[in-house]
């Protein structure tokens, strides 16, 4: 995730959410280059040329080094299927898209979900239940390094269900304020410092004015193995 030096991921009114460097794309795109599979919330897709895939040849050969496949799988988040069907997502057909919905989705639009992705898989009732989705991901489609780049909400039910393991966050040197941005994790939010998601620093950078930080989850739920 990339954050202003006040914690937005976004303007107030979403209008701006490509505010960094193009040694941060870069960054981005490594990462990518670990990753079996990369996913997004329906409304970061919905909101404007994200293809979630491995970008240019040299890091899809950085992937076949490592003995990962050539193109990532792309994993988008959609629970009631608000996902665009004319999304560039589903323009670019070099790997398969899988759709992870809840049991909002209505059955026309998984009909219509399930024309243009490869997957459509339904996980829990209101809310998608990912641990359920992650195993699922992980049986099916041999999802080991699965890499989440937001939004908000999405990384929300990701740290409350307890499934995030490494944090890799950019700060760049700007302040948009508004209280109504988004944050790296908005969601209803703990109430008690005793639930706060613990990190460890793990790794900092400095390129330029940008702050390239890693950090490791603590008392990870899932670390016992999932
Ligand atoms: N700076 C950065 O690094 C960065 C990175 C990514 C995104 N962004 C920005 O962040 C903004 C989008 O963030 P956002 O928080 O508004 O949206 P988001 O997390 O991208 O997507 C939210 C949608 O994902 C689905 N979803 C998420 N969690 C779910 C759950 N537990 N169960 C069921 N469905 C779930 C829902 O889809 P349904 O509506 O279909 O139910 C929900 O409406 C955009 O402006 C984007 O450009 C910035």
């Amino acid at each position: 995730m990339a954050m202003t030096a006040d914690g937005k991921i976004a303007t107030a009114n979403h209008a701006v959410s490509t505010f960094t460097s193009r040694r941060d794309f870069e960054h981005l795109l490594e990462l990518r280059a670990t990753a079996d599979a990369v996913m997004s919330g329906a409304r970061t897709v919905n909101s404007g040329e994200v293809n979630l895939g491995p970008g240019p040849a040299r890091f899809r050969r950085l992937r076949l080094k490592k003995g990962l496949a050539e193109y990532n799988l792309r994993v988008v988040v959609s629970g009631s299927g608000s996902i665009d069907p004319r999304a560039d997502l589903f323009r670019y057909r070099f790997s398969p898209v899988i759709v992870l919905a809840s049991e909002r989705l209505s059955e026309g639009r998984a009909k219509q979900l399930r024309a243009l992705a490869d997957a459509v898989k339904i996980c829990g009732g209101e809310q998608i239940d990912f641990r359920e989705a992650l195993h699922w991901l992980r049986e099916k489609w041999k999802v080991r390094r699965l890499l989440c780049e937001g939004g908000s909400e999405l990384n929300a039910s990701l740290f409350e269900a307890g499934l995030v393991h490494e944090l890799h966050l950019t700060v760049c040197p700007k302040i948009f304020g508004g209280r109504a941005a988004p944050t790296i994790a908005d969601g209803a939010g703990v109430s008690r410092l005793a639930d706060a998601t613990r990190l460890s620093l793990k790794g900092m950078k400095r390129a330029g004015d940008e702050l390239f930080l890693r950090y490791d989850v603590l008392a990870c739920k899932s670390a016992s193995g999932e």
